[in-house]
């Protein structure tokens, strides 16, 4: 079976001052300069990107923004381009959180053409796809999911041409920022649908090289089991990656 290295990625949201993030950085790399075999990632606001990136030095933490927009430059007052956050020093970008999408009204289609700009200049995104608690209880889940997932996706489905490096994020969202997580089964059941759609789509033996985290919830307490599945390459946390005591445990999971 191809070997797909664990991620755990941190979204700060809109937290933390650029103080309190560097010591976030310097705990997070304390915690963490002895293990091997997982990736480690954070995303910080843009403001304290640059700082973030000088405070992660030598240590291997990746470093994302949580958004971008598509074009490289121009007049759209109040946005950050792809280049941007790639000379800030960014390798990774979040595209289409769900906070983006139901907050600030960012559709799949708008979310296409992130990804696409973001490959374009060589960033690696991480495209975040879920279902809300009313579209699970209605059964639509898998829906919902394959809809996603030809949207945002579609520029990566007409060149059928899905980079091996792309992450997915699934985030169900009735689990972000409520405590509740998916059972590892209800999670699986999800990632084993977006590998098969992945298989399908681009027929190339990609679909075994992305990477597809889990978000919502995501605890030192359930990392394990949400690992031990068998589509599960990683987590994308949100509130338990603002500490160094919750997040470096959930990376030594
Ligand atoms: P949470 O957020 O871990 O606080 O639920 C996850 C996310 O929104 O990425």
């Amino acid at each position: 079976m191809f070997e797909r290295r664990p991620l755990i990625a941190g979204n700060w949201k809109m937290n933390l001052s650029i103080k309190d993030a560097v010591a976030l950085i310097d705990g997070i790399a304390a915690g963490i300069n002895d293990i091997e075999g997982v990736d480690v990632l954070v995303a910080p606001p843009f403001t304290t990107i640059a700082s973030i990136r000088k405070a992660i030095g030598n240590s291997k933490i990746f470093l994302a923004a949580q958004n971008m927009h598509n074009e490289m430059s121009g007049a759209f007052t109040g946005e950050v381009s792809g280049r941007m956050i790639q000379e800030a020093g960014c390798t990774h970008v979040i595209l289409g959180h769900s906070e983006r999408r139901a907050l600030f009204h960012e559709t799949s289609q708008v979310i296409d053409l992130k990804v696409k700009a973001a490959a374009v200049l060589g960033l690696i995104p991480i495209v975040c796809i879920g279902e809300t608690l009313e579209e699970r209880e209605s059964g639509k889940t898998f829906d919902v999911i394959r809809q996603q997932l030809d949207e945002s996706l579609m520029n990566f489905i007409v060149d059928q041409l899905m980079l091996p490096s792309t992450i997915l994020a699934y985030e169900p969202v009735w689990a972000i920022g409520t405590g509740k997580t998916a059972t590892p089964d209800q999670a699986q059941e999800v990632h084993g649908f977006i590998r098969n759609w992945i298989e399908k789509t681009f027929k190339t033996g990609t679909a075994n090289q992305v990477r597809i985290l889990y978000g919502g919830s995501v605890k030192a307490d359930n990392i394990a089991e949400l690992m031990a599945k068998p589509d599960i390459d990683g987590a994308l946390v949100g509130g338990a990656s603002l500490k160094a005591e919750s997040f470096v445990p959930i990376i030594r999971f």
